[in-house]
């Protein structure tokens, strides 16, 4: 399902690499954080290249609501808690001059983005909660305040309203943008081995490359597949919707986000660990509550999208490891990727350009917290729970008793095999094995796709990669086994 983002902006097709070249920096990724971290190099002088394994924001930022804010949820107590006053402060700016540096680039660049300042509320039901946070966000400088029974059809006591934030079209901040980049889209990058990074036309050998890419497909070193899993949330677009203005956030579980395009209401939740999704109908359930909220309301069009949630809350931005000191990366920007993509942009363009940031340290990626421990364990205990099903669970399903229009995992033979039953009775049969690390993957059947519950990768029903961090397709095992199977009983 397109999002709004890309129906009303296409962006123009650049052709894939198609020979060996050489450049100052090489960006992998074209969604807004290696765009946004290009254009900023780029104007530094750099020679600058970006690849792309799909299409430019055809990826995570296509399926954004686009809040620039520095209001992410319940935040600021929790982090003055874990990493003091000074690390919370350093978050706080870091976001706070991302929305200005944001306005100032949409100016300079004279860009028609429909950008537009508004205020973000974090709501709940909980009052002292949100009480504690509008002082946290207060004693870091931030203009927040505490507001009781905001006018909202979902069950609030109160909201922490942020002043001074913005939203906008992410598409076409990034057309304007890219226009004077040098990007390869459909150029999968295959490997990486330190200034070379090989693709499957060409390669590109640079001084400095950066992992712009959502999730760093690298596992070693770095480990960052241990440190973060991905979740997918859903977003409706609804006419007739009646909603106060401002972009909205629950605290509160489950969790939905709100704000307006235009005269258009973008309703978002339903949000799940991506692979954990076998009862599926997350749209029904979304479409159920707008219904609830909206009685008036028509759904104009409806698309899902991907985060990666790092342990410890504060996403990865910086260099990628002890041993790869030319590597950098920016990941883990949780459910906040617009703002976070402006940070990683002014942090990376920062450290390559050799100045000092007075953000680098609490996105540093190679901290170490004690109490990141738990999150950790949790990702470690996902992962073997995963590659466990592989070996030892026996598929419930086989491939008669699967509905048309369903996928399942199932026994043939010794073999698994991951099929899809098509309405015409044909099937796709791909591995089940996740080319990542190797887990089972999931059917997800709001999306008909393959997707992995240990760190996120996702797959269509014919194997085809759409999520990463795997970097491969699933081997097709036959195409057709129905009609092989037709034939024979001929
Ligand atoms: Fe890591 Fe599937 S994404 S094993």
């Amino acid at each position: 399902m397109e999002s709004l983002w890309r129906m009303s902006c296409p962006i123009e097709k650049r052709e894939p690499l198609s020979q060996n070249r050489t450049a100052d920096i090489v960006v992998i990724g074209a969604g807004i954080t290696g765009i946004l971290t290009a254009y900023r190099l780029q104007k530094t002088g750099k020679e600058v290249v970006v690849l792309e394994k799909g299409r430019i924001a055809g990826g995570q930022t296509g399926g954004t609501t686009a809040k620039i804010t520095s209001q992410h949820g319940l935040i600021y107590h929790r982090l003055i808690t874990n990493l003091g006053e000074e690390k919370a402060g350093q978050y706080a700016k870091a976001n706070e001059a991302a929305i200005l540096e944001y306005e100032r680039l949409i100016q300079q660049e004279k860009i028609d983005c429909d950008f537009e300042k508004t205020d973000a509320y974090v709501y709940s039901r909980n009052l002292r909660q949100l009480a504690q946070e509008a002082g946290a966000a207060k004693k870091l400088g931030l203009s927040a305040s505490l507001l009781q029974n905001p006018p909202l059809p979902v069950p609030a006591a109160g909201a922490v309203r942020f002043q001074n934030q913005a939203q906008f079209h992410p598409l076409k901040l990034i057309k304007g943008l890219c226009e004077k980049l040098t990007i390869y889209e459909n150029t999968l990058v295959r490997s990486v081995e330190g200034h070379l990074v090989q693709t499957e036309h060409g390669t590109v050998r640079a001084k400095k490359i950066i992992f712009a890419c959502h999730y760093p497909f690298v596992n070693f070193p770095g480990m960052y597949f241990a440190r973060m899993h991905q979740e997918r949330s859903y977003v409706l677009a609804l006419k007739n919707a009646d909603f106060p203005s401002g972009m909205w956030i629950g605290a509160d579980q489950p969790s939905y986000s709100f704000r307006r395009y235009h005269d258009l209401l973008l309703f978002g939740g339903a949000g799940h660990r991506t692979g954990k999704n076998q009862a599926g109908g997350r749209y029904d359930m979304l479409r159920k509550k707008a219904r609830e909220f909206f009685p008036a309301s028509q759904e104009v069009c409806a698309w899902s999208a991907q985060d990666c949630i790092p342990a410890g809350g504060i996403p990865y931005i910086g260099p990628y490891s002890f041993s790869r000191p030319d590597w950098y990366v920016a990941t883990g920007f949780q459910k906040w990727g617009i703002s976070t993509a402006m940070v990683a942009a002014m942090l990376l363009c920062d450290m390559l350009c050799s100045k000092e940031s007075p953000y680098a340290e609490v996105f540093r990626p190679r901290r170490f917290s004690v109490k990141e421990i738990p999150a950790v364990m949790r990702e470690g205990k996902e992962s073997a729970s995963g590659l466990g099903k592989r070996f030892f669970q026996i598929p419930g399903a086989n491939e008669k008793s699967l509905p048309a229009g369903h996928g399942g995992v199932v026994l043939s033979g010794t073999d698994k095999k991951a099929v899809y039953k098509k309405h015409d009775q044909s099937a796709s049969v791909v591995s089940p094995r996740c080319p990542h690390l190797g887990c089972q993957l999931e059917w997800n059947p709001d999306e008909k796709s393959w997707d992995c519950p240990c760190h996120g990768s996702r797959f269509d029903h014919r194997g085809k990669l759409l999520d990463g961090p795997a970097q491969q397709n699933l081997p097709v095992r036959h195409k057709n086994f129905a009609k092989k199977k037709d034939k024979k009983s001929i």
